[in-house]
């Protein structure tokens, strides 16, 4: 009995990709092309999908405008003749930021059952970004042809995490043994194609059983270029979708401003720092290249979602390192055997072949034959900001919704100042960001509270930079506390359902400021905020009604200097921020502190 599932399991993995398999496969190369280029620009295949795609949000976007009950306001004339563009964000955090941000982009859906005031910022959409664990919720998703949220908690297939990624099937350990087991032989068809692996490769495979099971093996075969192919992307349906990960040297363990942040789109791989500045086709990826030009055959395959994401969050490769082995194969314990595995190896992911090797320029990106890259919040900027702030993506608001765990498993806006900060060395210089204050004042000054707004006026951010329109206004929302305590460890990988609906509903509460009863004028409020930048491109003068929105939520430039109270939610109620709730998670009480 147990060798026939082996040698099932042993034909199985080794059915290469494209025809089914983990180990990527070889294809025809592009005729004539080069697969790799300068970032000078967006990308063609980007330029036409974004044609497709305003064509389909923009009339979404005036009908959100419309129903955000704005006065003094013409939404159509205003809209003829520019495309806005909205960027979605989530932040990284495990489990715990992939389910506040699960809440937090239903309250922005079109399809959601509730009254959210913010309904259709989804569909007006023109890009959504995600990392590490922000990036399992966007990766899902846009291999479900961006399923509402609703739908796929309704379906009842997809992130049931009430076993765990290390113990999918909780306590059986026969199942539990043979996930490993056929893990391994992805892990060993990958090698016996001769593509180097890593810890990640296991993780990505067994996070997979949480976001890509609706597909054969867990989306063994499935890669994160073919969402480019799928017909509703084609059809501009919904945002463009982008994972985002950090590139770190080998051998080292630090990282900082200078380490180089790569972005996964559907069509390319590659990064707008000066480090690089470079993108390559993502379809392509594992096919050995000499300056952009092809090196004998082309592979495909290699660009496996679960792969994408895991290394967007390979932090949690050391969940595996630590995890009772007994369970597992011996190629995988072997990958994992630390006595053998130095520390700066743990969290990589080896891309091997290095698609930028001898390309353009001499970075040491470009000079080495393997590209390392590692979990996009190891940088400190635990928001996927940076794709957005390069002025070819011409992003008008990001809206950011950060799930970060930098006091007591709540943001204090870290996020936001390590992205500001970056901007003033070598490698952010082209990534201009608003002011921010430091996290003292966040916390002090009730920042994450309630949505605060960042660069609302453009003519201040001139000592910043000389295209000061093209800074994103940014709308920073924070997770808190209203139904649930939400601030669950980012190591939790496992959720009952109960405890995953918690974080989802805390997280639509947040978003959508208790469906408008925080703020009737919450929805226009947003709308001011869309529409900023172009209103003052346009030297138009905001109404009234936005006047008094940007009073309310706009950060006036205060920094806090008085002692630090922090944001101190406890069980029965005695807060020093503006929300919180009694405790016994069944009811939220509120202190009107956020100017109600
Ligand atoms: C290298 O630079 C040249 C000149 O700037 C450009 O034409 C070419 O496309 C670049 N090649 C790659 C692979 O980026
Ligand atoms: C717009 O105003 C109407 C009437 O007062 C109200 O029913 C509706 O909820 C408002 N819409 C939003 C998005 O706030
Ligand atoms: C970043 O690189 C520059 C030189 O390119 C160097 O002067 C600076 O010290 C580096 N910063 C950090 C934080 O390593
Ligand atoms: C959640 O937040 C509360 C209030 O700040 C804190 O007391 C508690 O320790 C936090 N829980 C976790 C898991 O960090
Ligand atoms: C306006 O610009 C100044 C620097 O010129 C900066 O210190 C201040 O924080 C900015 N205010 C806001 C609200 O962004
Ligand atoms: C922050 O909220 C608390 C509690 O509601 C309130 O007492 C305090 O005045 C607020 N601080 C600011 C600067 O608005």
């Amino acid at each position: 009995m147990l060798w026939w599932i082996y040698l099932l399991l042993v034909s199985q993995a080794l059915a290469t990709l494209p025809s089914g398999g983990y180990a990527p496969g070889t294809i025809s190369c592009p005729g004539g092309l080069l697969l790799t280029r300068d970032a000078s620009e967006l990308s063609p295949s980007e330029k036409d999908w974004l044609a497709v795609r305003h064509a389909v949000a923009d009339p979404q976007l005036a009908a959100f405008l419309k129903a955000a009950n704005m006065s003094d306001f013409d939404v159509d004339s205003f809209l003829a003749d520019k495309h806005i563009n909205i960027a979605l964000t989530f932040s990284g955090g495990g489990l715990r930021a992939m389910y506040c941000g699960a809440g937090q982009l239903n309250a922005l859906d079109l399809r959601s059952s509730g009254n959210s005031p913010l309904k259709g910022i989804l569909q007006a959409s023109t890009y959504v970004a995600g990392l590490s664990g922000g990036s399992w919720l966007v990766g899902s998703l846009a291999l479900q042809n961006f399923q509402s949220v609703e739908d796929i908690l309704s379906q009842g297939k997809l992130w049931d995490s009430s076993g765990s990624v290390i113990r999918p099937y909780r306590f059986n350990v026969v199942e539990n043994t043979l996930q490993f087991t056929r893990i391994g032989f992805d892990i060993l068809a990958k090698q016996a194609a001769f593509f180097l692996t890593s810890i990640t490769d296991i993780w990505g495979r067994a996070l997979s059983h949480q976001l890509f099971n609706t597909f054969d093996h867990d989306g063994r075969a499935v890669t994160y270029s073919d969402i480019a192919a799928s017909a509703d992307f084609k059809a501009g349906k919904f945002p463009f979708p982008i994972v985002v990960a950090d590139g770190r040297a080998p051998g080292t363990t630090i990282l900082n401003f200078n380490s180089t942040v790569f972005e996964v789109n559907p069509f390319e791989i590659g990064s707008w720092d000066p480090s690089l500045n470079q993108f390559s086709q993502l379809r392509y990826l594992g096919t050995k290249v000499n300056a952009g030009v092809p090196h004998g055959k082309c592979y495909a395959g290699f660009d496996n979602a679960g792969f994408i994401v895991g290394t967007s969050s390979s932090l949690f490769n050391q969940l595996l390192v630590q995890m009772d082995q007994s369970v597992l194969p011996p190629v995988l314990k072997k990958l994992l055997d630390i006595g053998t595995l130095p520390l700066s190896l743990e969290d990589v992911a080896y891309y091997d072949p290095n698609p930028f090797f001898s390309s353009n320029g001499s970075t040491s990106i470009q000079k080495a034959q393997r590209l390392t890259l590692v979990d996009g919040g190891e940088d400190t900027q635990n928001v996927p900001l940076t794709p957005f702030l390069h002025s070819a993506r011409d992003v008008d608001v990001l809206i950011v919704n950060d799930n970060s765990n930098d006091r007591h498993g709540w943001p204090d806006g870290t996020s936001l100042v390590s992205t500001y900060q970056r901007q003033f060395t070598p490698q952010g210089k082209d990534a201009p960001f608003p002011y921010v204050p430091g996290q003292s004042s966040f916390r002090n000054l009730n920042l994450t509270a309630k949505p605060t707004f960042f660069g609302c006026d453009a003519k201040n951010l001139s000592s910043l930079t000389n295209n000061i329109y093209d800074v994103p206004l940014v709308v920073y929302m924070a997770n808190r506390p209203f139904t649930y305590w939400s601030n669950t460890s980012t190591f939790k990988l496992s959720y009952t359902k109960d405890q995953r609906q918690g974080v989802i509903a805390n997280g639509y509460q947040v978003n959508s400021r208790e469906e408008g009863k925080l703020d009737s004028e919450w929805a226009a409020c947003v709308g001011c905020a869309i529409i900023r930048r172009q209103q003052e491109r346009n030297g138009q003068d905001q109404s009234d009604q936005c006047k008094r929105c940007f009073q309310k939520y706009c950060w006036n430039g205060e920094i806090y200097q008085g002692e630090d109270l922090g944001d101190n939610f406890t069980p029965d109620g005695i807060t020093k921020g503006a929300t919180f709730f009694n405790g016994d998670n069944t009811k939220g009480i509120h202190d009107g502190g956020d100017s109600l």
